[in-house]
């Protein structure tokens, strides 16, 4: 018993120590690295009021290294007013898509940049309808991606949800490096083509949904879905500008996803027969 009440108070002293630490640490910092942020805001609910960029300093010794946490002590401390989309922090959720210094991102794991003579300009994602400051409407995108039907569909008539259905290991690489897609938008709206005929053209991001269906070995509708895509505007404004690949945040390559659709699309590759019947286990 003495000895678990000496261990005790150790922790203690430990945990004191560590909390003190944290609450004495600024005393320890360098001078202030006071950077600049030019971010733009626009508020629908000021009537007439124009996009402007408004300049924020945020000293960098007080806060985190990413530009989220950069907004979020914006808001917290200086102007609640500001509006943006976040949620998970680490590139999960892909809400904090947004054109960083030029450069779309995740504000999340985007770092700040260091030098301090120089703002950091930051605005809503590029040739987007903005809802409000930082928040892009995202519901064209979302529309386009409703259009290529992004579920599993098949033609038998097998009873749904009795039995999995098979997939080689192999079949299943192929889907590796399409699923991981967070759907952020970055990708898409780097993508000149999009900008300028995002109306009919559907985006890499879509597009390499589109693909992800198309060569799942379990899908069925390949010939439906291929035809869907069979026009002069839905995947052939792509021209390999390459902006989508070199953006995308998860490392993917939706850039070489729409060059094996467009093969798939005018019939110079064919979807490879599923190595495993999908529906062994329910025709047994
Ligand atoms: S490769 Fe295609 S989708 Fe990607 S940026 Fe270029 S035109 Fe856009
Ligand atoms: S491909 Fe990359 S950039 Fe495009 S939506 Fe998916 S995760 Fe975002
Ligand atoms: S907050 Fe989820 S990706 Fe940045």
């Amino acid at each position: 018993m003495a000895n678990e009440l000496k261990l005790l108070k150790v922790c203690k002293n430990g945990f004191a120590q560590i909390r003190n630490f944290h609450r004495t640490a600024p005393i320890f910092a360098d001078k202030p690295k006071n950077k600049k942020f030019s971010i733009y805001r626009w508020d629908p609910e000021h009537s007439g009021q124009k996009p402007y960029q408004k300049e924020y300093v945020v000293d960098l010794n007080k806060c985190g290294p990413m530009v989220l946490d950069a907004l979020i002590k914006v808001k917290n401390e200086m102007d609640p007013t500001l509006t943006f989309r976040r949620s998970c922090r680490e590139g999960i959720c892909g809400s904090c898509a947004m054109n960083m210094d030029g450069l779309n991102g995740l504000a999340c794991i985007t770092k700040i940049d260091s030098n301090l003579s120089k703002p950091m300009k930051i605005y809503p994602l590029p040739h987007m309808y903005v809802v409000k400051d930082l928040v892009p409407d995202m519901t064209h995108f979302y529309n386009q991606y409703k259009s290529i039907q992004p579920w599993l569909q098949r033609h038998d008539e097998v009873e749904v949800g009795k039995h999995q259905y098979l997939q080689s290991t192999k079949d299943r690489d192929k889907l590796d490096g399409l699923y991981e897609c967070i759907l952020c938008a970055c990708c898409s709206t780097s993508c000149p083509s999009y900008w300028w005929n995002g109306q009919k053209y559907l985006g890499p991001a879509v597009l390499m949904q589109a693909y992800r269906w198309i060569i799942d070995s379990r899908d069925t509708s390949t010939t439906e879905r291929l035809e869907r895509l069979k026009d002069s505007y839905a995947v052939f404004r792509c021209h390999t500008i390459m902006n989508c690949t070199s953006v995308c945040p998860k490392g993917l390559n939706p850039g070489l996803a729409i060059a094996h659709l467009k093969r798939l699309v005018v019939g110079l590759e064919k979807k490879p027969n599923p190595e495993m019947d999908p529906v062994a286990l329910h025709n047994k």
